[in-house]
């Protein structure tokens, strides 16, 4: 009851945290895609291993809170179907939607009404055609036995007080044979007494677990060919750029300072991580 009680708590937080990350786009929030500049706003959008070839033409609103380019790395095949955890803002939902043409299909997967609201106006202006938002939680998907053949997510996991929940549903919505690639966070030693901080696990840091339990999460789910196919570790000039320009908002209150944010330098990454449904 007490850890219910707790998922809840952690769940509104990080709802509210990205409510308020939408509602402030344009004003402090999200890297601007369309001025793609390594050294500035766009630092984080280069980190994460998006091209500018990649996000050229994209309409205006569509920005990134992710920590990788899951898509970038999937063989998604044209005609399959793409169900995405957590779609945000829809970037990854539209990049997919390029490889999988018109007869496949793209499904994204978000809690926090304000984000599905600006995914759907986002799918409309890029032309997607082949996609939908669904409303919903990735600890209890609204999505049909055995319906996906793909599961992508970008930095969305480390979010859920709930894990094995989540490994559990993907493993149940996807195709026998099914892969998943996810972008996400994970931990090197860090202190459990740093795990307690409501803005710590919106910013993507706090609710990380290690690579090994992450990979064990996986395999536990009935995953096979669990792989960590790439690794970033946040040092102290790059951890900000993680918890408050990706996972976060420059200025806003929910965000962290310098001083709580050097604790976690070195002591998180960012990872891709592939299975596959046997
Ligand atoms: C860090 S942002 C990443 C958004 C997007 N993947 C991207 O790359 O820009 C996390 C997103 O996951 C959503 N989210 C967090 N926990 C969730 C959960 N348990 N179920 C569904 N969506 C969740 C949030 O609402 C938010 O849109």
């Amino acid at each position: 009851m007490a850890d219910q009680k707790k998922s809840d708590k952690i769940k509104s937080a990080v709802r509210e945290h990205y409510a308020q990350a939408i509602i402030n786009k344009g004003g402090c929030c999200g890297p601007n895609l369309q001025t793609f500049d390594p050294d500035a706003a766009g630092r984080f959008v280069a980190m994460a291993g998006y091209t500018p070839d990649e996000l050229k033409g994209l309409p205006e609103d569509v920005t990134t809170f992710g920590c990788g380019n899951p898509v970038a790395l999937a063989q998604v095949a044209e005609g399959e179907t793409v169900l995405d955890l957590g779609s945000g803002a829809g970037l990854d939902l539209i990049l997919a939607a390029k490889k999988v043409g018109p007869t496949g299909r793209v499904i994204g997967l978000d809690m926090t009404p304000e984000m599905i609201e600006t995914c759907r106006k986002n799918l409309e202006r890029a032309g997607v055609t082949n996609g939908e938002v669904r409303m919903g939680e990735m600890e209890a998907m609204p999505v049909d036995d055995a319906e996906i053949d793909w599961i992508i997510s970008n930095c969305v996991i480390n979010l859920s007080p709930e894990k094995e929940k989540v490994f559990a549903e993907s493993f149940r919505v996807l195709k026998p044979g099914g892969r998943l690639m996810v972008s996400d966070i994970v931990t090197i030693d860090l202190p459990e007494e740093y795990r307690d901080d409501l803005a710590a696990w919106a910013g993507c840091i706090a609710g990380a677990v290690s690579e090994e339990a992450y990979v064990e999460l996986a395999r536990r789910a009935g995953f096979v060919d669990v792989e960590i196919i790439e690794k970033l570790v946040y040092n102290e000039a790059t951890i900000g750029a993680l918890a408050n320009e990706s996972c976060g908002c420059s200025g806003s209150e929910s965000n962290l300072n310098d001083a709580a944010l050097a604790k976690y330098a070195n002591r998180v990454a960012s990872v891709k991580v592939s299975a596959r449904k046997p």
